[in-house]
């Protein structure tokens, strides 16, 4: 079986370390790829007034799964409607720490599990009258199910016994009151453990005892500022891989940008673009291949060459080398 895989890399740095994670996945002599190569971002606007061309779209919205780098300015414009094509209703972004580097907390191992289509991002802004304005946060039983149905089973099939659900279901008795409601149901359901935190003192609590938590099930909003706050505990952009799952379909990024401080200089650092393509790998079914990429990734972190983010002054094409060597 021939998996077919649309190809965005973006811009600035995008360029740069898409093109390893393709030779990871092509070095992976199990499975069988094809890849189809789209644009989207800033350069591909001022050419054609579209960041992201419906030509490229419709490739995401075709393939089996979608890699993409990242994007510049357009990055609101190219990554909502992306997510928006395949359909994605789970943000994942795991926050590991690798023993190799000296992460803030050493101990963390932790899995974001973030509602990916509602909540304040919903775009329902108003401006009431000068100097007032709104903003609705929509949270349904729907979304709030599926994604803490997601949640118990990603903990269940990669080995987590600590699930968490951040709300602030005290204050936002409505909408957070329903999102934990239904994701208590669930867990109740699913006879699985699980415990429940206001997410304010969550923030706290995973900067000091992060080694307490595992799987972390979020709102929309809260669980894009506590997955950037574990980045920090692990330390780097660099690192961390991202996966935005839909039902049939899933698009995988790197949590950086297009880092236009270091584009076009060889010394962005592939890993979270690999790491990105290993939870391709997963979602693919793939488990062991996508372990053995993560493998591949530690033991160059481990023995170098490093890019200059960590501390090293390796190319990204020669990290790329030797994670292809460690495969
Ligand atoms: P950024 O992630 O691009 O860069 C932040 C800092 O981290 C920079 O100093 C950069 O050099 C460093 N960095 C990031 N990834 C790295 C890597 N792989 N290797 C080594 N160093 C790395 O975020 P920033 O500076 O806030 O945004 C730059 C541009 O990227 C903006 O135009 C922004 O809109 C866009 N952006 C796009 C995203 C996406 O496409 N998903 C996400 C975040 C930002
Ligand atoms: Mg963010």
């Amino acid at each position: 079986m021939t998996h077919e895989i649309a190809v965005i890399p973006g811009d600035g740095i995008g360029q740069e370390v898409t093109p390893a994670a393709v030779e990871v996945l092509e070095a992976i002599e199990t499975v069988d790829f094809e890849f189809v190569e789209g644009d989207a971002g800033d350069a591909v606007k001022a050419e054609t007034g579209t960041a992201l061309p419906e030509a490229t779209a419709a490739l995401a919205a075709d393939a089996d799964a979608t890699l993409f780098g990242a994007a510049g300015e357009t990055a609101a414009d190219v990554i909502l409607p992306l997510r928006q094509v395949v359909g994605s209703f789970a943000n994942v972004r795991p926050a590991v720490a690798y023993p190799a580097l000296d992460a803030v907390q050493p101990d963390t191992d932790l899995v974001f599990i973030r509602e990916n289509t509602e909540g304040v991002y919903k775009g329902i802004e108003s401006e009431i009258t000068d100097g007032v304005t709104t903003c609705t946060r929509v949270i349904t039983e729907e979304a709030s199910e599926k994604i803490a149905e997601f949640g118990f089973d990603y903990a269940r099939q990669n080995g987590f016994d600590d699930v968490t659900i951040a709300h602030k279901a005290n204050v936002m008795q409505k909408t957070d009151g329903l999102f934990l409601e239904t994701a208590e149901r669930v867990g109740a359901d699913l006879d699985a453990e699980y415990d429940t935190a206001l997410m304010d003192a969550l923030a706290m609590h995973l900067v000091m005892h992060p080694e307490d938590y595992g799987v972390v099930v979020c709102p929309n909003l809260a669980g894009d500022m506590l997955s950037d706050l574990a980045a920090g505990l692990v330390g780097g952009l660099g690192l961390l891989p991202s996966a935005n799952v839909g039902e049939e379909n899933a698009l995988f990024e790197p949590v950086h940008g297009s880092a236009p401080d270091i584009a076009g200089e060889g010394i962005a650092n592939p890993s979270a673009m690999v790491l990105s393509a290993a939870m391709l790998l997963d979602h693919l079914g793939y488990d062991e291949e996508g372990d053995r990429v993560r493998e591949a990734v530690e033991t160059v972190l481990d023995e170098g060459p490093r890019t200059p983010d960590l501390g090293g002054d390796g190319s990204t094409e020669e990290v790329t080398a030797a994670i292809l060597d460690a495969l």
